[in-house]
């Protein structure tokens, strides 16, 4: 079996804490279930160029530190506020810099110089997300044969937005020296490849592959799911066990409405907000009635538009509760700390609404989190961003506009007052979609492709290993 050698700014090293971050999430199961490689940032600062080589297990994590100024400009600056709002469509939070693109390029090549010597014949690398998309090119520049796959965990926006970015079409170059590209929704693939044609000279053939610099490259939509029978039994336990009975009881019988985000300009919280005070406007029988807890780890805190969005979320929630309070009741509770994905879980099925409202998410694991965690019987109901990749696969939770207050107020009254058949019927319907499939399973079909074209065989004629089903031990890492 080939090496797995996995490339992510973000490395959840064992002991490093809950990480946010539907990435982490995503890979950490795959990695400890196949073993091999993981290399990436190692989340500390410092003037050290060397890397740092930890066994955990099977999993050996190799890392390089950032020096100051690569962590400002690489990471706060090109990869969170050009690239990030870029990806998203919002280009109305994007800055752009010459020198900040310089030094992620920077970034990316030493990453690609660090890791080339660790490689093996037998390797098969594959690079995550919107960091590390010069890579591909930089490590063949360095000689790297080795099949290389590209996964981008974030939405890819339409050619006329990304042409905003002048280092674009450079970056899409350097991104298709991959052997294969994976996104999390077909509509992503159908933007990137038409930018690959527009700004990298590439031409489409049929059956996802594009041909560019001579040789081809294969697009494919890649869905990343979750374990969703391992969080339901999860839910199920940590419904009984201190946090949730504690929240519950402080809840003296009202309905929960429950968000957990990472606290990012993408997720649509002021807007949220402002549905559940639409709500509470409109429909004065909700009053004392409902609360809405709303889960929002703090995250990326040097960058701006962060600081920014904390500041606003604070005065919205602030601004709702002196408005609706009552000596004896409070609306909305707000914490800005991650808390364990086990207790998550546990919230998730003790509320009657999951509300999950992004502006654009690339997928959105929440989503289908929230449905893993209900009782089959008594199941709550998930309203969902129709801007969420997931809303694709759910398409019997109430599907809404993030940005329309008054459908925002209209859903949550609808949920809260939805019928036991309607909301059992919404929920199976939801919960098929994502019963079967583990990041395991993703995981392995994006590998089994990339094997397949990585290797110049034709894509159909050569099948993949077979796709087995595992449980892998659950860690601690909270998405969004
Ligand atoms: C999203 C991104 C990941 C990122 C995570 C957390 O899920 O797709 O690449 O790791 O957010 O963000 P952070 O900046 O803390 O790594």
């Amino acid at each position: 079996m080939n090496r797995l050698v996995v490339v992510s700014n973000r490395v959840p090293t064992p002991g490093g804490g809950a990480q946010a971050g539907g990435l982490a999430v995503a890979l950490a199961g795959l990695m400890e279930q196949r073993g091999g490689v993981w290399f990436g940032w190692s989340g500390d600062i410092s003037n050290d160029h060397s890397v740092k080589s930890h066994q955990d297990g099977n999993v050996q994590y190799a890392t390089i530190d950032l020096s100051q100024s690569e962590h400002d400009r690489y990471y706060n600056e090109f990869s969170n506020s050009t690239l990030w709002p870029l990806l998203h469509s919002m280009p109305e939070l994007m800055s752009f810099d010459r020198r900040n693109a310089s030094v992620y390029r920077a970034v990316n090549e030493r990453m690609a110089s660090s890791l080339a010597p660790l490689l093996r014949p037998n390797d098969m690398l594959w690079i995550h997300d919107y960091h590390l998309m010069a890579m591909p090119a930089m490590l063949r520049a360095r000689g790297v044969t080795a099949p290389i796959g590209f996964f981008l965990h974030i939405p890819f926006p339409s050619p006329d937005m990304l042409a905003s970015v002048p280092e674009a079409g450079a970056l899409i170059r350097d991104l298709v020296a991959a052997d294969l590209i994976g996104f999390q929704t077909q509509n992503d693939v159908e933007n990137f490849a038409e930018a690959a044609h527009r700004l990298a000279g590439a031409t489409r053939l049929t059956g996802g592959w594009l041909h560019v610099d001579g040789r081809r490259v294969r697009l494919g939509a890649f869905p990343v799911e979750i374990e969703a029978r391992e969080f339901a039994a999860t839910a199920e336990h940590a419904w009984r066990a201190a946090p949730t009975e504690r929240l519950r009881r402080s809840l003296q019988g009202q309905k929960l409405v429950l968000g957990v985000d990472r606290l990012d300009p993408t997720k649509g919280l002021i807007q949220r907000l402002s549905g559940y005070r639409r709500l509470l406007e409109t429909r004065p029988d909700w009053r004392r009635r409902v609360t809405f807890l709303q889960i929002a780890a703090e995250s990326r805190k040097d960058v701006s538009a962060y600081r920014v969005l904390r500041e606003a979320v604070d005065r919205e929630a602030g601004a709702i509760n002196s408005e609706w309070s009552e000596p004896d009741w409070t609306p909305l509770r707000i914490v800005a700390r991650a808390g364990a994905r086990s207790t998550m879980a546990g919230y998730m099925r003790e509320a009657r609404v999951g509300l999950v409202t992004p502006l654009r998410d690339g997928m959105n694991l929440v989503a289908k989190e929230y449905i893993a965690a209900q009782d089959p019987q008594d199941p709550g109901v998930l309203i969902l961003s129709r801007f969420a990749g997931a809303a694709k696969q759910l398409g019997s939770a109430l599907i809404v506009n993030p940005h329309d207050a008054d459908e925002l107020a209209d859903a949550l009254d609808t949920a809260l007052r939805m019928s036991l058949s309607e909301r059992q019927e919404r929920w199976l319907s939801c919960w098929r979609a994502i019963e079967g499939a583990t990041p395991v399973v993703w995981g392995r079909t994006f590998l089994a492709t990339l094997l397949r074209v990585g290797s110049g065989a034709p894509a159909n004629t050569v099948s993949g290993p077979k796709v087995v089903p595992e449980v892998v031990r659950q860690r601690n890492v909270f998405p969004g």
